[in-house]
């Protein structure tokens, strides 16, 4: 029996060393934590619940018999974050480059069914060379079985993934697939296909950080969320976000209890929008004040900064933001933005978290640049995605909603719970200098003529009780009780129940 004992712990020893000393040491020093020391981070101390330890691959070609190590080069299990269940793999590349052979596979796929059958999140730790070249279609196989679940489980549980180091070829599709995309700048990359093909193909010189690293793409592409510094604030981030997160589709987000209250006033922002309707101001102002001690998680902050995107709490509740941003393309809706609030609005709808929605949009921005690249596609998007979401929607007019973008960002009509107006806000099909230009186009040159249209106009347009008298807008509210209105209202919606008509699926304009 002890003899077995001393076994096991050799062989737990073992697993535990990977790809051995010399290639932690190499992990380290380029400024990269192993498989397991990431795992310590993002796990609470004490509760990961490893599986699968001593799984090795079943390959024996080049040689690979003679070279096994348990736990093929992926660290498997569930634990907790701040005591709620999550599952998690974490690559390990000291161990053939944390390439991805059949049973590396395996132990993926288990834990992500188990965490579908449980009904919890999963989080994978990228940082992988890719296909475990020695295995050949045994690896590819295994890829699939992993898509396959990513589509499976998305809606089902949240899936996040973090990537460490690299994620090429085919392998970037996982992540592709999961709700969010972690990175850490310097250390990961992600491209379907690297700079030597790149070269070869197109004959551009590129390197990896450029093609495909976390500026590139969280900042160009969209591609990924977040960039991080480095592992460990990648790791603390990631454990922050899972916290506003429900377990699944089955679970309620937490509630995390505030001393901020609820009917807090912020007279503040009784000032916050300038007299002067073309000066920009800063949306994210408006959020950090309204929402529980400020705390916000804005996601894809250097993306389409022309809508802004988030987590936060109101009333201990988890919402979710979506708002447009005047000091960026003064919040226009473009192909970007379109597609960056779409996605996460569908996010928000599968996982029942409340929208709320702060609208300040002059219109779609005009182009060739923007036609030619099917803003008409991209631009439903939106529209698709606000439409048929079920969750509460609570919709604030700050200043401007102009034309198909005041119907698009949540309005009544596209079945807004609650939609409130500030008393500066102006709700038309144009803005008035426009609108004038075009119906009284025989008076264009006449500058007193046109002025006076102008203000006609906006007098009998650029307010909010145009569409507070048809109901589109549900009351007019003084800024400094927006925090104070938004959570009645999400208190009050906190039972809504609405379903869509049964269809297999849709067919949103992808
Ligand atoms: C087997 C691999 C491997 C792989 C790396 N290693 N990638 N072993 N299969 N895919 C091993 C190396 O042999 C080496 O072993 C160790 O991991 C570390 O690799 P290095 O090359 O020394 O590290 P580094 O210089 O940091 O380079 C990392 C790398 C490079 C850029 C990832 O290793 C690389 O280019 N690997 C091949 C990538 C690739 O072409 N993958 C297939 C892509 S196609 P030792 O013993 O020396 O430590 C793909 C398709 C997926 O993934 C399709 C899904 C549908």
């Amino acid at each position: 029996m002890s003899d077995i004992v001393a076994q096991l712990e050799s062989m737990r020893d073992a697993a535990k060393l990977g790809g051995g000393q010399r290639r932690i040491d190499a992990q380290h020093a380029r400024g990269k934590l192993t498989a397991r020391e990431r795992l310590d981070i993002l796990l609470d101390s004490g509760s990961f619940e490893e599986l699968d330890m001593f799984v090795e691959h079943r390959s024996t070609d080049f040689g690979m018999e003679n070279q096994r190590v348990p736990g093929d080069g992926v660290v498997t299990g569930s634990g907790t974050i701040n005591g709620r269940l999550v599952f998690v793999y974490s690559q390990d590349f000291t161990v053939f480059g944390g390439s991805l052979s059949e049973a590396h596979a395996e132990k993926i796929c288990k834990v992500m069914d188990q965490a579908m059958k449980v009904g919890a999140p999963v989080i994978g730790l990228n940082d992988s060379g890719g296909a475990r070249i020695q295995e050949g279609v045994a690896s590819l196989g295994g890829y699939a079985e992993v898509f396959q679940r990513n589509v499976l489980a998305s809606g089902v549980v949240p899936q996040l993934s973090v990537i460490m180091g690299p994620c090429a070829g085919g392998a970037v599709y996982s992540p592709a697939m999961t709700d969010f995309i972690f990175m850490v700048k310097d250390t990961s990359y992600m491209f379907v296909t690297g700079p030597d093909v790149v070269k070869t193909v197109t004959h551009e010189e590129v390197t990896q950080e450029a093609l495909g690293g976390a500026i590139t793409h969280s900042a160009k592409s969209g591609v990924a969320d977040m960039a991080f510094e480095n592992d460990v604030e990648a790791l603390l981030e990631t454990r922050r976000f899972f916290d506003f997160l429900p377990a699944s589709n089955r679970a309620p987000a937490p509630v995390r209890p505030t001393n901020d209250p609820a009917n807090r006033q912020e007279l503040s922002l009784d000032t916050l929008v300038p007299a002067d309707p073309n000066k920009p101001y800063d949306i994210k102002e408006l959020i950090e004040k309204i929402v529980d001690e400020g705390d916000f998680f804005e996601v894809q902050p250097n993306y389409a900064g022309n809508i802004v995107i988030g987590m936060a709490r109101m009333d201990g509740q988890t919402v979710g933001i979506v708002a447009n941003q005047p000091m960026v393309l003064a919040g226009c809706l473009d192909i970007d933005s379109a597609r960056k609030a779409a996605r996460f609005v569908r996010f928000l709808d599968a996982f029942e978290i409340p929208i709320v929605t702060l609208v300040d949009v002059p219109g779609f921005l005009p182009g060739t640049d923007q036609e030619f690249n099917g803003i008409i596609k991209h631009g439903a998007k939106l529209l698709f995605a606000y439409a048929e979401a079920t969750v509460p929607k609570i919709t604030v007019i700050t200043r401007k909603a102009y034309g198909g973008a005041y119907d698009v960002m949540a309005s009544k009509h596209l079945r807004g719970d609650v939609n409130y107006a500030w008393p500066n806000a102006e709700i038309a099909v144009m803005g008035a200098k426009g609108a004038v230009e075009i119906i009284f186009r025989q008076d264009i040159g006449d500058e007193e003529k046109i002025k006076a249209r102008t203000d006609e106009y906006a007098a009998a347009f650029a307010n909010p009780f145009v569409a507070a008298r048809r109901g589109y807008i549900d009351d007019v509210i003084r800024p400094h009780n927006t925090r104070a209105r938004i959570c009645r209202s999400l208190a009050m919606l906190k039972d809504k129940q609405l379903t869509n008509p049964w269809k297999k699926h849709d067919n949103i304009p992808l």
